[in-house]
């Protein structure tokens, strides 16, 4: 069999071990063949592929991004759509495709997968919002660069005896902010689950001051803040017209300051928490999504992707996949909001 992979949206470190795991098992134990598409679906729309062969996974399982390259490519707008990459597909003698990609990949997915096409998935987030899966590779590499950001945010921030605000990537789930809060020792975490006033945010804030600490106050970029419905967003919208977020930290910082009167600064980690090697944990549990991918197309199984449950790797519908965002439970923030002030 001739399979095509690709990485498809934003992207995270352990892609290319996902890739590394497909290629490998694929080749040695179920005899496949494998080539890369460049740039998710853009790379399938225009037939604009790679050989992956094992020369080119070499060494990849702890490099950050993605070898085949990422974009936000919707695969039906322009000169896409099924009968386009039916042809692309039969003309190059591809069997099946791996999908490495979030939930825009995903739908993009299931809906060439409805018209027949066969495709499985592998599912990536760093935010780690898709509910079908326990956690996604990608996750444990963002919450220690943003621990590893906090300690420092911190040591400046009692050098000074300032107010520290950290921004996190989120969207719609607060996982990075709620776990990388927990590891540094936040006095405050806000993230998109739960309403919280700025009058509650500046009381943490002077509480862990009075005991003369500097606090440290960690915000997911999707956090909507209590006298608005949407979340921060001044950069206009995304490929798939999603409106670019970042900017909380800057707007809550000066608000901090204003009802504390302590001397606030915010920083936004941004892309760097995507970027760079991943952690052991991400890439071993990239590797065994990526083998179990390959697993997937010998047994048939399109439409599903390989997730993990426990410390099992199971296969879900796409539909599964997509029906829920896994949001931080309620009683996760309590357990962590023992913690502020
Ligand atoms: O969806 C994952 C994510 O990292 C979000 O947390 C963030 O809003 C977005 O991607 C940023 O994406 P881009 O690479 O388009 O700036």
């Amino acid at each position: 069999m001739r399979i095509g992979i690709l990485t498809s949206g934003g992207d995270c470190p352990g892609l290319n071990a996902v890739i590394r795991g497909a290629v490998l098992k694929g080749m040695q134990i179920h005899g496949q063949e494998f080539v890369g598409f460049r740039d998710g679906w853009r790379g399938v729309v225009e037939g604009d592929m790679v050989p992956l062969g094992r020369k080119e996974i070499q060494g990849i399982a702890k490099q950050g991004g993605t070898i085949l390259g990422t974009s936000r490519t919707n695969p039906f707008e322009g000169n896409g759509g099924v009968d386009r990459i039916t042809e692309n597909l039969e003309r190059r003698g591809i069997d099946a495709v791996i999908a490495i990609g979030g939930e825009g990949t995903l739908a993009a997915a299931k809906r060439l997968t409805d018209a027949g096409l066969k495709i499985v998935g592998v599912p990536k987030t760093v935010d780690n919002d898709l509910g079908a899966t326990d956690y996604t590779f990608g996750f444990d590499t963002a919450v220690q660069i943003a621990v590893d950001a906090m300690d420092r945010l911190r040591t400046t921030g009692e050098s000074h005896s300032r107010c520290m605000v950290a921004e996190v990537m989120g969207r719609h789930v607060g996982w990075i902010a709620l776990h990388s809060g927990m590891a540094a020792g936040a006095h405050a975490i806000l993230i998109p689950e739960q309403k919280t006033s700025v009058e509650q945010l500046a009381e943490w804030v002077r509480s862990a001051y009075d005991r003369g600490r500097a606090p440290l106050v960690v915000v997911a970029e999707g956090f909507v803040p209590d006298e608005s419905d949407d979340a921060h967003s001044e950069r206009g919208l995304d490929a798939f017209g999603r409106p670019r977020l970042g900017g909380i930290g800057e707007r809550l910082a000066p608000l901090i300051e204003e009802l504390t009167g302590i001397e606030t600064r915010a920083t936004t980690l941004g892309h760097i928490q995507r970027g760079g090697t991943p952690s052991a944990y991400d890439r071993v549990l990239a590797t065994r999504l990526g083998m179990a991918a390959s697993d997937s197309v010998v047994e048939g199984r399109w439409g599903r992707m390989v997730a993990l449950r426990g410390t099992d790797i199971v296969h879900v519908s796409f539909e599964e996949a997509l029906g829920t965002l896994k949001v931080v439970p309620q009683n996760r923030y309590d357990e962590a909001a023992i913690l502020f002030g």
